[in-house]
């Protein structure tokens, strides 16, 4: 069996159940976090042949940032329920893959813990209602050498997660989340996800920071042209993994009209979502995307094989997408294009 694919199980093995849940559930009735792998593999390959690929290159950039190959971490909370260094050992992971890592704005370990690290990573921000907080949080990501913000627009309220019994939040303890947050006496409604936020966010991100700012959550071209109009430097096609709007169209589905949408721009368009082979890395290059994210391969990952875990998987995708490459009959990911996908009729 390939390794990946024992991956989710083996984590089952060392988790708590509640903690194992919480990584792998969706909102709701669990359709997108259902439908996601499945409509990267409903694509179908239109290979070239005769063509020299003796020479496959992986290696791109992403904001200005070398990697390796195009394979990403997306950022994700919770991490030391999974390994007791959490984003310090998903740090390491990835920095040892040449790859970036995205870290969450609720993080259990501080910017500059992760900045010491080495790694190069961009910062994944919720702007709350008391915006003292995020300006707070914003420096503080960029004294840790943050090298983008990405903005996460699909949660003005977070997904409803039908759980019974015990839950990650029984389990989680003090200094394990919100290593970031900012000392203060904050209620409630100070730490709420602002639900006002229009594409005037992207400007002040920018300015605050000094850096690129990335949209995360974006499913449609016109919202894709806005938040291009709106000065962000790059687009992550997502639905949060299926934990947000539940019936939300796949991330495969919506990234072809996001990339014609943005067509002749700057802006370098990412994808995340059920992404789990070198086939669906591949489909998604071809589609539009400089790169792709993982979300939770990089956390069953973690949990059986710490930073070496998360190495190794971002280096087996890579290796996939490398074959893959070849048979398809490309040999660099830039020279991928739309024609050498088709929709299974
Ligand atoms: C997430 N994701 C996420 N996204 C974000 O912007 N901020 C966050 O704090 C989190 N937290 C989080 C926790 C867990 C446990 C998961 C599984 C996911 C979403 C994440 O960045 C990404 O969009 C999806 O995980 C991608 O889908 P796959 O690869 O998990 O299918």
């Amino acid at each position: 069996m390939r390794w990946i694919d024992t991956l989710e199980s083996a984590a089952a093995d060392k988790l708590p159940e509640a903690v194992h849940r919480y990584y792998r559930q969706g909102s709701a009735a669990g359709v997108s976090v259902g439908e996601a792998t499945a409509a990267w593999s409903a694509y179908r390959f239109r290979p070239r042949v005769l063509n020299d690929v003796s020479g496959v290159d992986l290696g791109t950039t992403v904001l200005g940032t070398p990697v390796d190959a195009p394979v990403l971490v997306a950022p994700s909370t919770m991490q030391r329920m999974a390994d007791p260094d959490g984003e310090l050992a998903m740090a390491r992971g990835v920095s040892a893959a040449g790859s970036v890592l995205g870290v969450s704005s609720n993080a259990g370990s501080t910017f500059a813990e992760l900045g010491a690290t080495g790694v190069p990573w961009w910062l994944q921000i919720y702007i709350v209602r008391n915006r003292d907080i995020t300006r707070r949080m914003l420096d503080a990501a960029v004294a840790g050498g943050a090298r983008a913000v990405v903005l996460t627009v699909d949660t003005p309220v977070v997904g409803r997660k039908e759980d019974e019994g015990e839950t990650v939040w029984d389990l989680v303890k003090p200094g394990q989340l919100l290593a970031n947050l900012p000392a203060g006496d904050w209620s409630d409604d100070d730490l709420a996800k602002a639900d006002d936020l229009n594409p005037d966010a992207i400007g002040w991100l920018a300015e605050r920071t000094g850096l690129p700012v990335v949209v995360k959550g974006v499913l449609r071209g016109d919202d894709a042209k806005r938040c291009a109009d709106g000065g962000a430097a790059g687009i992550i096609v997502s639905n949060h993994g299926g934990r947000q709007l539940d019936g939300s169209i796949p991330t495969a589905q919506a990234l072809p009209e996001v990339a014609e949408a943005v067509a002749g721009s700057n802006i370098e368009v990412y994808v995340d979502g059920g992404i789990r082979r070198g086939e669906h890395v591949l489909t998604a290059l071809a589609l539009g995307a400089r790169a792709v994210f993982v979300g939770r391969p990089a956390l069953w990952a973690l949990t059986v094989g710490s930073a070496d875990g998360v190495t190794r998987l971002l280096t087996d995708l890579a290796e996939e997408l490398d074959h893959t490459m070849r048979l398809v009959g490309v040999p660099a990911p830039s020279s991928l294009t739309p024609d050498l996908v088709a929709t299974r009729s």
